[in-house]
């Protein structure tokens, strides 16, 4: 009754549903296989931790520059001039936030105004859909399931501008598909929001995380759009840095400014000691990125063979990211029905499909980002549970 109206007409986060039942089966004894989260299980790197650690000894506990440390900001603007070729101002480009999540929320508080239209792409990571809507704005969603594949059409999207678009949200490699955005597309995009004045929010927090087949494109390397594009990335997956709660985001000064305001509002800073292990992170040797990635690939691997081996399920094939997209319409079942069954029977947590847009009823999502040994007990876990449908 007391909530305000923005925050009750959003619904409770899919995300924990899955979650808490597995979590409570754990608690009952069970030996549950949980690949329903995107949250790799690698531990931090130590050159990381003991970064942080150095920085906690020595004294670095109180409040830093709402922007981030120098330090930091500086180590971002050199890995995105080799990584884009393009020269960033640390101190006029960058903020540090709290993960990728924080930067989205203040790309919306910064620009949506009620009655503003955001374009987003369904399916879609969970939390896309319901934070604008706390501004007052509202989600226009466009398909990126085209045939099964992770594809949008142009002429759809642009059958979907209106006067009150204000932004187009687009996430390569995407969560949940593993599909990435083609140079093409990502000049066809371009062109689009100069033409419809529209400012793109990339979230990019996958893109070190790329298979082999794909390249990925980044819309900051396209210079026409310096002044509407803001970069969202996250030390998170790359790094395996959940916990840390560290992103930044990228941006012309002006944007900066305004997001600045809303970052001050939400946490004021990041945690001081942990944005020292963040610039290790980045400026330390990238063997460690290497090395997890090659392991993503090889379980990827893994669960695609067996994948290919059972009839009655289908996959897009993922480019980059941590998983794989399952459509289960063949069992005859929805994705809830089979992510619930599957729990229950099999002890195995793969997230609904519907947690990521109506387009994706079908389906379920793995993350790929657990032990071999585990993915193939799914695996094994997954294939009994279909024959005991028969
Ligand atoms: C597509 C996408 N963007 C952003 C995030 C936010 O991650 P974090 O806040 O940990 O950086 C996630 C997390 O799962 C994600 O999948």
């Amino acid at each position: 009754m007391l909530e305000s109206k923005n925050l009750n007409s959003i619904p409770d986060s899919k995300l924990w549903g899955i979650a808490n039942k597995a979590i409570t089966l754990m608690e009952q004894g069970h030996d549950v296989v949980r690949l329903e989260l995107g949250r790799p299980n690698f531990d931090t790197p130590q050159h990381i931790k003991l970064a942080a650690v150095k920085a906690l000894d020595e004294g670095k506990v109180h409040y830093v520059s709402h922007l981030g440390i120098k330090e930091l900001r500086e180590a971002i603007a050199d890995r995105w001039q080799l990584e884009t070729g393009m020269k960033i101002d640390p101190n006029k480009n960058i903020l540090i936030t709290q993960g990728g999540t924080e930067g989205l929320f203040i790309s919306y508080a910064a620009y949506l105004n009620p009655g503003d239209e955001i374009l987003i792409g369904d399916p879609g990571w969970i939390s896309y859909f319901s934070a604008p809507v706390l501004f007052g704005a509202k989600v226009v969603r466009f398909s990126l399931l085209e045939n099964g594949r992770y594809r949008f059409s142009i002429d759809e999207i642009k059958s979907k501008i209106t006067p009150k678009t204000k932004m187009i949200l687009l996430n390569s490699p995407s969560n949940p598909t593993g599909g990435v955005i083609s140079k093409k597309e990502v000049e066809e995009l371009a062109e689009l929001a100069l033409e419809h004045d529209l400012i793109i929010i990339s979230d990019e927090v996958y893109h070190r995380l790329m298979f082999d087949e794909a390249e990925f494109y980044s819309f900051a390397k396209i210079k026409e759009l310096a002044d509407r594009v803001i970069t969202v990335d996250s030390l998170s997956k790359t790094y395996s840095m959940t916990g840390w709660r560290l992103g930044y985001v990228v941006a012309a000064e002006e944007h900066i400014r305004h997001l600045l305001k809303a970052h001050q509002q939400l946490g004021a800073t990041c945690c001081s000691f942990g944005q020292y292990g963040a610039a290790a992170a980045l400026r330390g040797s990238q063997d460690c990125v290497d090395q997890m990635l090659a392991a993503y690939k090889s379980r990827k691997n893994i669960v695609t063979a067996q994948l290919d081996a059972i009839p009655e399920l289908s996959y897009i094939k993922p480019q980059g990211g941590l998983y794989i997209f399952i459509d289960a319409s063949k069992t005859g079942l929805s994705g809830n029905e089979f992510a619930v069954k599957l729990l229950e029977e099999q002890k195995v947590a793969l997230m609904p499909g519907d947690a990521f847009g109506s387009s994706a009823l079908s389906y379920v999502r793995l993350c790929i980002a657990e032990s071999e040994a585990n993915l193939a007990k799914a695996m094994e876990r997954i294939k009994i549970f279909l024959k005991n449908r028969g």
